[in-house]
């Protein structure tokens, strides 16, 4: 049966939601992808432009994924066809559901390495960190496993439902994980010698900016606070009217800015005091940088244990949201009841997700020999399409879909719900000038550099 707006489910709270909402935010994204994507990228630099596409693209774009799902009270597909059905416009919705699929196949998995990193500090302590993390994600037997653990855990709290599930977990743990990133960051930052890994993250190389530091960036700050693929548009549906959206969304964007931010100033700082290149690590930065500043500290391994228990929990929050959005688009949808969807799409994740999981060493194949765009590996090549070009492409499209043919003037008026007087006027209309222009001009062009080959 499908769910109508009067038994939809609603976030128990405002703080709920604002935390359940920067739980899906804040994960992997912040602590794992940020630092070496801002490695690869130039560091500072980086950093800036990252900083600016939140500012001027992202936090713009919230509002119209919030605003579309609070009208509709559906899911991305749902959403769009309640205003435009039967247009190719829903396909847009469709998007984002695969979207959400794909991204979740290989992020599950990344989110079992970090349960795996529980133990570490107490069953190889000393051991080299690279080696290490090289024979751990190339062993099948374990990182498999570890990946199928995490999607029994989602698929759990996904179960519980909205309320149930998702708040109350987000509501305790996102505050703990700060405390410890703190104490991570006084450590790193008084090793020896760390001095030049603040320079190298904190004090911008503008040489260094290129189209593909800017596709970089974008694709990051999509990635990071959960846009581009109705995320927001279904947790926004979710809330009530009388929930200020501008201000819940600024929240989220803010907490999410400021971990990635301090992620940095754990990381990159370690990494220099142990002299080691910033763009060799990749994908395996944070899990050979940080063991070994766990090491440097008065009872590191309980340390190491208690912030990869963290780290485990905040890519939780993001995989629940991941497979909510697919969830409630079989939900609303079609038939299938909530506990039907959920085993069928997590079980179908799951299995979507072991190619990456063997393409980090596992296989030759798919570890080495395909390549894409650039990006090398299945692994790479499922981060690059989905996590970078379709989140920016989703992003695009409903820009447009809501600046264009849902309207601001529609959107301005549900965003008004909630927030009132505050939202009329001249920030009123400066929102929706960087909707309907700003918006889809700097994403297009980006996308377009990138498939004419100019940058
Ligand atoms: N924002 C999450 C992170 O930074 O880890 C990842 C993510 C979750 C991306 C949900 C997209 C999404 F819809």
């Amino acid at each position: 049966m499908a769910t109508t707006s009067a038994d939809r489910e609603q976030w128990g709270s405002r703080l709920g939601f604002i935390l359940a909402a920067a739980g899906s935010a804040i994960g992997l994204g912040n602590i794992w992808r940020f630092p070496y994507v801002t490695a690869e990228n130039g560091g500072g630099a980086f950093v800036v432009v990252y900083l600016a596409c939140i500012a001027l693209i992202c936090l713009p774009y919230l509002f119209a994924e919030l605003a579309l799902g609070r009208n509709s009270q559906k899911n991305p597909v749902g959403a769009i066809a309640a205003i435009k059905s039967g247009t190719p416009w829903v396909l847009v919705g469709g998007l984002c559901v695969l979207t959400g699929v794909c991204i979740l196949s290989y992020y599950g998995v990344v989110a079992g390495w970090a349960l795996g990193y529980i133990f570490k500090g107490f069953v190889a302590p000393g051991v080299d960190s690279a080696a290490y993390f090289g024979s751990f994600v190339s062993d099948a037997g374990t990182v498999i496993p570890l990946a199928a653990v995490f999607m029994v855990i989602t698929i759990l709290v996904v179960y519980g439902g909205v309320e149930e599930g998702i708040e109350r977990w987000a509501k305790v743990l996102m505050p703990v994980l700060l405390v410890l990133m703190l104490v991570v960051i006084f450590r790193a930052v008084t090793l020896p010698g760390a001095g030049e890994g603040l320079e190298f993250y904190l004090n911008p190389d503008f040489s260094k900016i290129d189209g593909t530091v800017i596709l970089a960036a974008l694709g990051q700050a999509f990635f990071s606070l959960s846009l581009g693929m109705g995320a927001m548009i279904t947790y926004g549906s979710y809330l009530p009217k009388r929930e200020n959206l501008l201000v819940s969304g600024g929240y989220v964007a803010l907490f999410d800015t400021a971990i990635a931010l301090l992620a940095g100033l754990m990381i990159f700082p370690a990494l220099f005091a142990m002299g080691k290149q910033p763009e060799s690590g990749g994908p395996a930065l944070i899990f050979q940088v940080l063991p070994e500043v766990f090491e440097t500290m008065p009872l590191g391994s309980f340390i190491s244990m208690v912030f990869f228990i963290l780290l485990s929990i905040a890519a939780l929050t993001s995989m629940v949201s991941l497979l909510e959005v697919v969830v409630s688009y079989f939900v609303d949808e079609t038939t299938w009841s909530r506990s039907k969807s959920v085993l069928l799409v997590g079980g179908f994740t799951f299995l979507l997700g072991l190619p990456s999981a063997l393409a980090n060493g596992g296989s030759t194949f798919l570890t080495e020999q395909i390549s894409l765009f650039g990006a090398t590996g299945f692994f790479s090549i499922m981060d690059f399409i989905w996590g970078n070009i379709s989140l920016a492409l989703g992003a695009l499209l409903i820009s447009v879909f809501v600046g264009w043919v849902w309207g601001t003037g529609q959107a301005i008026e549900e965003l008004q719900q909630g927030a009132g007087d505050t939202f009329t006027g001249a920030f009123a209309s400066t929102w929706a000038v960087f909707l309907k222009y700003v918006c889809p001009v700097v994403i297009a062009t980006i996308l377009g550099g990138i498939v004419f080959g100019v940058i």
